[in-house]
């Protein structure tokens, strides 16, 4: 059973939207296993996003994730990483589809509301950085079956 790394970033919260989009991953079938409210610091972003801290962007995507409360989360299923990322859609907003989170709930690249872990492997390093073990909760999914 694979896991992802999903957060919801500041805007969700301020929008009150977090309820749907946490939805639509329910709905899927894919099962939460970890979940909380944290404000991020910039350290933590940094560490986050080191793969991007050379990039023209870097300083605003910090800027914006440490801006507010985000909803960080674990998500697990078969094939998880790659089901979550098509169900957020593309990074860049304008190639968003519609039926995508960031495709009917994003304007603006800089702010497309979603993170989701590109890989098993990366997911593994983002959950530890935001997760201790004990927070993560191998519930028996009882409904499993019926999706
Ligand atoms: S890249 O250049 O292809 O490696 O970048 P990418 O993987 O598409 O995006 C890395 C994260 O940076 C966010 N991003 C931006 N933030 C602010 N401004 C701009 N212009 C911008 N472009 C990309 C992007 O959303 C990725 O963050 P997450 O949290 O994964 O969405």
């Amino acid at each position: 059973m694979e896991r992802s790394f999903v957060m919801l970033k500041p805007g969700v919260l301020n929008r009150r939207i977090a309820g749907e989009i946490i939805s639509r991953l329910e709905k899927k079938g894919l099962k939460l296993v970890g979940l909380k409210l944290m404000q991020i610091t910039a350290e933590l972003a940094a560490k986050h996003y080191a793969e991007h801290k050379d990039k023209s962007f870097f300083s605003d995507l910090q800027a914006y994730i440490t801006s507010g409360p985000v909803v960080a989360m674990v998500w697990e299923g078969e094939d998880c990483v790659s089901i979550v990322r098509k169900l957020v859609g593309s990074t860049k907003v304008a190639d968003a589809q519609p039926g995508t989170i960031r495709g009917d709930y994003a304007l603006h690249t800089n702010l497309n509301i979603i993170h989701a872990s590109d890989a098993p492997k990366s997911a593994e390093r983002e959950i530890a950085l935001f997760f201790r073990p004990d927070e993560i909760i191998d519930w028996e999914d009882q409904a499993a079956r019926w999706f």
